[in-house]
């Protein structure tokens, strides 16, 4: 190795000038973004590799856990500094020498550039490739509409840029996107090919022609990406600056890329989305929890395998812990094997993992009938019968077989965990972890700490989600946590606006219109009625009786419709497609008659309006009665568990933007309509009165 040569003093990127091939090194944690002092590093090294005669070729690698993870998202909502990224890429790509890009860890937006704009490049296969931008409500903004259909074709492109998704390092060699795999050291073999592309022509990305799509499939594609953008402007952007590279030289189209990408940033959807990029950061640091050190935790025990013990049971093993399942009985822990077993069987079938991926993960995985098995464990979660006697019995028996020092763990949906800790004589290791449905694929997990609750216990939990990939929320109890408290509320509310003259298509298509992925019926019907009639039979008897309750659901239940499972709900399923049905629109209008009302046309504006203000109230309670510490908490709940737009930031973002004054109008309308449960939130009323904002 020969001197090392910085750009500049200080300088995050290093050259280090070997001959024939030069390191260009990005040092900039935590993920090497392109800041300022990067993009000018990196420009000065390519200057400096195309002046230096000693130099032949260079290798642009990172240190630290990454590659490039693309521009640095802190510096969007200051004005763009000089030297801009696409003039640093180009000037890459423009290098009379070759250049070669050495990825580990993932190359995401402005850093998968860089590496497209490399004459080749070398990758680890954990590497991964991905232009994310869409997902901050962002195009690509240094080339990557531009030269990644040149290297990949237009359908691959269509897809990666659209969906935000990364490729692994194989996938990213069977579609053209990277040259080599790198089994060894990586910067070693990216060195190799530099020194043997030396005195070659170049194969520059930006040269490279593509081959157009025919109209109807283009226009088909398209068609596609706006319906499942769902209302977010990004995908739909991205898709048409795509096709543009097969009709336009690489400067132009990227003139045209510059242009989107700096529209959009100032736009109020990308502010969202960053919102959403931070927030889902920040739940997880918590004011006397951070700096707790977590209990070690590999064994896991899991009492009940239905649905949610089996979803939980396969999360935990795709994260590599120790998994135990036990049941009361034989036959219902075959059925909870069988299923898991199905789960894992269909992902091999549509290609998500290998069989030996399967066969490995089955194997983290025992069956045991009765818990006297679970004495090993350093966690019991259980995801039995959603009932307090039979939980509380639960925890009795499993506090004595464990020893000290286990968490024990409870699934409940809505139950009160202080009182199930009670029962032990371990409060202080007792929390609520409670999964959504299905367990292994959705991301958000809330952390309910009791009234007990040791902090070292909830720092478990978060450094349990990290390695789950999970997306913690931590809150204290009450009736339905954060996220189905505020469901109860907001479906509540679509039930009311049946009663006065909607039907569920029109509430399921507003909030569809809105960007919910469904309507809140389309939901129940999918999630079974069942569950939710079984717990209203429970709660009657402590029903405040001056309360509005809608009986449509109970009466839909009584007439055997299940929902999806039943082949009727809300809809009828012929076929398995949701279809409006006559028998639940006489249901609906002779509801109106029962409560007298005359039934009016409801627009969409008027359906979202009143779901968001019943959101927005219930989670001003919340805040209030600090079941969360920060309305952050309550946007990445409803984002991640709800289906609520990211790009709207979640309900108490976009309320800023909206305005609190006019969704406490509305809150207001209806607590004089709809009686007790309904009044504003005292927090609504203060900030709507002082014009203060939920984020300052
Ligand atoms: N800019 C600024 N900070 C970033 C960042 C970025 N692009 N990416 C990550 N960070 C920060 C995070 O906020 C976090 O900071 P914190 O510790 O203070 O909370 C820290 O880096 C570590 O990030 P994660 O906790 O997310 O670490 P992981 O290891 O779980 O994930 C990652 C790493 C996969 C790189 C993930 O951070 C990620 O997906 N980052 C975003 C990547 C992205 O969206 N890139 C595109 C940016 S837009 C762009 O490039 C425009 C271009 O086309 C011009």
């Amino acid at each position: 190795m020969s001197d090392t040569a910085s750009p500049h003093e200080g300088s995050p990127v290093r050259l280090i000038p070997n001959t024939p091939v030069a390191l260009i090194e990005i040092d900039n944690p935590p993920v090497n973004a392109t800041s300022r002092h990067v993009r000018s590093g990196l420009l000065a090294a390519i200057q400096e590799v195309g002046r230096n005669p000693q130099i032949g070729a260079a290798v642009i690698a990172c240190a630290g856990r990454t590659f490039v993870a693309g521009a640095d998202i802190r510096e969007f909502g200051r004005p763009p500094q000089e030297p801009h990224l696409p003039d640093v890429i180009n000037a890459i790509e423009a290098c009379s020498k070759p250049v070669v890009a050495a990825v580990h860890g993932t190359a995401l937006g402005g850093g998968c550039e860089i590496a497209l704009a490399c004459h080749a490049r070398v990758a680890e296969p954990g590497a991964g490739f991905g232009l994310p931008e869409v997902k901050l409500g962002l195009v690509p903004g240094a080339g990557g509409t531009q030269r990644l259909p040149r290297l990949v074709g237009l359908e691959a492109a269509l897809d990666l840029v659209t969906s935000g998704r990364t490729v692994k390092a194989a996938e990213a060699l069977r579609l053209g996107l990277i040259d080599q795999l790198s089994t060894a050291d990586l910067r070693q073999d990216a060195m190799d090919l530099a020194r043997d592309l030396i005195g070659r022509p170049l194969r520059r990305t930006g040269e490279c022609a593509v081959t157009p799509l025919d109209a109807a499939t283009a226009s088909a594609k398209v068609a596609d990406i706006h319906r499942k953008a769902r209302g977010a402007q990004a995908p739909g952007r991205a898709a048409e600056l795509v096709l543009l590279s097969a009709s336009l030289p690489l400067q132009d189209g990227m003139t045209r890329e510059r242009e989107t990408f700096l529209e959009l940033r100032s736009s109020a959807q990308s502010a969202a989305l960053r919102h959403a990029f931070f927030a889902e950061r920040e739940v997880t640091r918590l004011p006397g929890i951070d700096s707790v050190e977590p209990r070690p935790v590999q064994k896991i025990g899991i009492v009940g395998a239905g649905t949610m013990g089996s979803g939980i049971a396969i999360a935990f093993a795709d994260a590599g812990f120790d998994v135990k399942v036990v049941e009361a009985s034989e036959q219902a822990l075959a059925a909870g094997q069988a299923r898991i077993t199905d789960v894992y069987d269909k992902q091999v079938q549509s290609g998500r993992i290998t069989a030996a991926a399967r066969d490995e993960r089955l194997q983290a995985i025992e069956y045991e009938v009765g818990i006297s098995s679970l004495s090993d464990r350093d966690l019991v979660i259980e995801a039995v019968f959603e009932d307090l006697d039979v939980k509380r019995a639960l925890f009795r028996d499993l506090d004595e077989i464990l020893p000290p020092g286990t968490i024990l763990a409870t699934n409940t949906s809505y139950l009160d965990i202080n009182l199930i800790a009670a029962v032990t004589s371990r409060p202080a290791d007792v929390v609520g972890l409670h999964f959504f449905s299905p367990a292994n694929v959705m991301k958000l997990l809330e952390i309910v700490r009791t009234d007990r609750t040791a902090a070292d216990v909830v720092a478990t939990g978060l450094s349990l989600a990290k390695r789950l990939r999970k997306i913690p929320v931590v809150c204290r109890v009450c009736d339905g946590f954060v996220g189905n408290r505020i469901l109860s509320r907001y479906r509540l509310q679509a039930e009311y606006l049946l009663e006065e003259g909607a039907l569920p298509h029109e509430v399921d298509a507003a909030l569809e219109a809105f960007g919910f992925p469904m309507g809140p019926f389309a939901v129940s019907d999918l999630a079974g009625l069942d569950i939710a009639w079984a717990r209203r039979k429970r709660l009657a008897p402590t029903r405040d009786p001056r309360e509005r309750y809608v009986d449509i659901a109970d009466r839909l239940c009584e007439a055997g419709r299940f929902g999806r499972k039943t082949g009727a709900g809300w809809y009828r399923y012929d076929g398995g497609k949701r279809e409006v049905d006559p028998f639940v629109t006489e249901l609906v209008e002779e509801a109106s008659r029962r409560r007298g009302l005359t039934r009016r046309s409801i627009s969409a504006d008027e359906i979202q309006s009143r779901i968001r203000a019943a959101i927005v109230n219930e989670a001003c309670k919340i805040l209030d009665e600090r079941i969360v510490e920060r309305p952050l908490d309550v946007d990445v709940v409803m984002m991640h568990g709800y289906g609520y737009p990211a790009w709207r930031g979640g309900p108490l973002f976009e309320a800023d933007s909206v305005g609190l004054r006019p969704i406490l109008d509305t809150v207001n309308e209806r607590a004089e309509r709809d009686g007790p449960g309904w009044e504003p939130a005292d927090g609504l009323v203060s900030r709507a009165a002082s014009g203060a904002t939920f984020y300052p």
